[in-house]
C-alpha cells in the first residue's frame, strides 16, 4: 500500500482499519479479516478494549510485525505522566508488541470539562516524548485537538505531534483544524470517514458516486485521501473492507471536489472536545 511520509520521516499506510467497535469483545475474526483484506494499518485504543484481540489477530495473520502498523491511545480519564507511562506499558503487552507505531492522546481534555486540561496535556506528552525519545514509539501525536490545544502544547513542549485525528467526513470537514496541522506538517487522519450510514444517504454524494462508479463509501475515504487526510474506515465485512480499499482506480474531478467541501454540514458525532457530548438531535445522528 501506498504511504505517507510523518514529519519525522515514518512511513505510515494512506489507509487504516479503524476498530472502535469493530471487535466483539475478545473476537479477533474482524481483525484477522482486515488483515487479509489488505490492512497493514491497525487503529485501536485502550479505550475500545480490543487490544488483546488485535495482538491475537496479528499473531494468527502470520505477518511480520516490522510490515504492521499499530497505533493505540491514551484514555482521557488517564491521563498524566505516571497513567499514560503506566498504560503504555498495559498496551504493549495487550498487543503483544515490543514497540508501538504510533502513540497518541486520545481527547485534549477529561470529561469532566471543570478539570484544567493543560496541565494534564502537558505531564502526558511529557511521558510520550520519553518513550519516544526511548525508541519504545515511533511517533507521538495527538487526536481530537484543535488549533487552541495544539497551540498550548507547542507553546510549552518541544516535540511537535506528528498526527491529529479527528473526525472528518463529507459535510464535516474541520477545515480550520485541517488547515492548521497542515501548515505545521501535522497528518491529519480521519475518524468516520463516512460519517456513519448517514453520509452514506446524502443524494448528491449518491449521485455522484454514480458517476464515477463507485459507492459513496469509496467516494468519501477518495475524498479524505484528495484532501491529504489519512482515512480509518470501519467494517464488519470482509467485502466492504477490501471495496474500502478499492479507492485507488478513480480520481475525484476538481469541481467536484469544491462541491464535496462545500457541502452543508450533514451531521456528526456529536463529541466535540470541549463541550458535553450533543444529543442526537442536534448533531443530526
Ligand atoms: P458495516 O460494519 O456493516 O460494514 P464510520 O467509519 O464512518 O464511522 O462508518 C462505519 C459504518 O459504515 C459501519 O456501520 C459500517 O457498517 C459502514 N460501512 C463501512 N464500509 C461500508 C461500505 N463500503 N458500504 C456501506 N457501509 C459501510
Amino acid at each position: 500500500m501506498d504511504t505517507f511520509t510523518l514529519a519525522n520521516q515514518v512511513e505510515i499506510p494512506v489507509i487504516g482499519f479503524g476498530t472502535y467497535k469493530t471487535t466483539d469483545g475478545s473476537d479477533c475474526a474482524v481483525v484477522r479479516q482486515a488483515i487479509e483484506a489488505g490492512y497493514r494499518y491497525l487503529d485501536t485504543a485502550a479505550f475500545y478494549e480490543n487490544e488483546e484481540a488485535i495482538g491475537q489477530a496479528v499473531r494468527e495473520s502470520g505477518v511480520a510485525r516490522e510490515e504492521l502498523f499499530l497505533c493505540s491511545k491514551v484514555w482521557r480519564e488517564r491521563m498524566g505522566y505516571e497513567n499514560t507511562q503506566e498504560d503504555f506499558e498495559s498496551t504493549l503487552e495487550k498487543l503483544g508488541t515490543e514497540y508501538l507505531d504510533l502513540y497518541l492522546i486520545h481527547w485534549p481534555r477529561p470529561k469532566d470539562l471543570s478539570v484544567d486540561w493543560k496541565p494534564l496535556v502537558l505531564d502526558t506528552w511529557r511521558a510520550m516524548e520519553e518513550l519516544y525519545l526511548a525508541g519504545r514509539v515511533r511517533g507521538i501525536g495527538v487526536s481530537n485537538f484543535l488549533p487552541h490545544h495544539l497551540n498550548y502544547l507547542m507553546e510549552h513542549t518541544s516535540i511537535l505531534p506528528v498526527v491529529d485525528q479527528m473526525e472528518f467526513h463529507p459535510g464535516y470537514i474541520q477545515k480550520t483544524a485541517v488547515d492548521f496541522c497542515r501548515n505545521l506538517g501535522i497528518q491529519v487522519m480521519a475518524w468516520s470517514p463516512m460519517g456513519r450510514t448517514r453520509v452514506l444517504k446524502e443524494p448528491f454524494l449518491m449521485e455522484l458516486a454514480k458517476k464515477y462508479q463507485v459507492s459513496v463509501a469509496q467516494l468519501c475515504i477518495r475524498f479524505a485521501l484528495q484532501c491529504g487526510v489519512l482515512p480509518l474506515p470501519k467494517s464488519s465485512s470482509l467485502e466492504r473492507m477490501r471495496q474500502n480499499l478499492d479507492v485507488f482506480g478513480f480520481e475525484i474531478e476538481r469541481d467536484d471536489m469544491y462541491q464535496i467541501l462545500t457541502l452543508p454540514q450533514l451531521g456528526w458525532s456529536g463529541e466535540h472536545p470541549d463541550r458535553e457530548r450533543m444529543p442526537a438531535q442536534v448533531c443530526g445522528e
